[in-house]
């Protein structure tokens, strides 16, 4: 697989744009009757190839739920999501496993390493499990990258937070996919590990070509991204290019100003 690819540094507006992630008209709802949540209403949206994405929104707007359907780890009530030019939504069990596992990297808040794997082992771990070889080059090039190459023998309890959700990032990246999505992927680290972390991320888009999708409650987080979707109730309400971390802050004041209004 070739991959060609432009790096829009804060969304490069010429030329085309290649879409990585499409959801048409989604809808999730969770139980039924009286106890019938619409965790999705009707949600269009495009995640540009190349790019940064950070989604924001209150506690319960929908965030994770977004992301899980656009990552094939939950399933729609109601629409479509794509995979550049692969419908997810229909696919059977067994093909949007293979999918997920070769398209896509997940990168969860609370790391998810195996404690008795070292940062190596858990790094190729998904593609032992596929039975695929890691590239050399490219693994020796995410290691280097997200700064890991003398901890590579460590296991997670040698390691501090930040080094450990870096494993967890090359983990994401080693398997070169498509997309990676992470939800909160800083939000149990200090300030300090968490800069570390965005700022890989942000090189991994810049100097990779890697399509990143992250949910952030933390201003300073969305500013390392392209743009920023806000979701409430369920729908995208709004958005923001080339963010900065004061014009995040104020958009999230307006909104908690109109909540408290309405
Ligand atoms: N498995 C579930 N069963 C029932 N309702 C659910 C389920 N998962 C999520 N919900 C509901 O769907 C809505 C959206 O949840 P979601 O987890 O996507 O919110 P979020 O924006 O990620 O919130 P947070 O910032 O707290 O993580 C919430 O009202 C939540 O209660
Ligand atoms: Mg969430």
């Amino acid at each position: 697989m070739t991959t060609a690819v432009t790096t829009p540094k804060h969304g490069g507006t010429g030329g085309r744009t290649a879409v990585a992630a499409r959801a048409r008209q989604v809808v999730k709802a969770y139980g039924a009757g009286e106890t019938r949540v619409v965790a999705l209403d009707h949600v269009d949206v495009d995640i540009a190839r190349g790019e940064f994405t950070a989604i924001m929104g209150p506690s319960g707007s929908g965030k994770s739920t977004l992301m899980h359907c656009l990552a094939g780890l939950d399933t729609v009530t109601g629409g479509q999501i794509f995979l550049h030019d692969t419908e997810i939504t229909g696919l059977k069990d067994k093909k949007l496993t293979q999918l997920r596992r070769d398209r896509i990297g997940f990168i969860f808040q609370a790391f998810n390493l195996l404690p008795t794997l070292n940062a190596l082992e858990n790094i190729t771990l998904p593609m032992d499990i596929a039975g695929r070889k890691p590239d050399a080059g490219w693994l020796q090039q995410v290691v280097e990258t997200v700064g890991l190459a003398d901890r590579l023998r460590h296991r997670p309890t040698q390691l501090s937070g930040g080094q450990q959700q870096r494993v967890a990032v090359a983990r994401a990246l080693a398997a070169r996919p498509d997309i990676i999505f992470g939800d909160e992927p800083t939000g149990n680290l200090d300030s300090r590990a968490g800069a570390e972390v965005l700022g890989f991320l942000r090189r991994s888009v810049d100097e990779l070509g890697q399509t990143i999708v992250m949910v952030t409650h933390d201003p300073v987080a969305a500013s390392y991204a392209d743009r920023v979707l806000y979701l409430a109730d369920g729908r995208i309400v709004d958005e923001m290019t080339r963010p900065t971390a004061e014009a995040v802050l104020d958009r999230m004041k307006d909104f908690d100003a109109r909540g408290r209004t309405s």
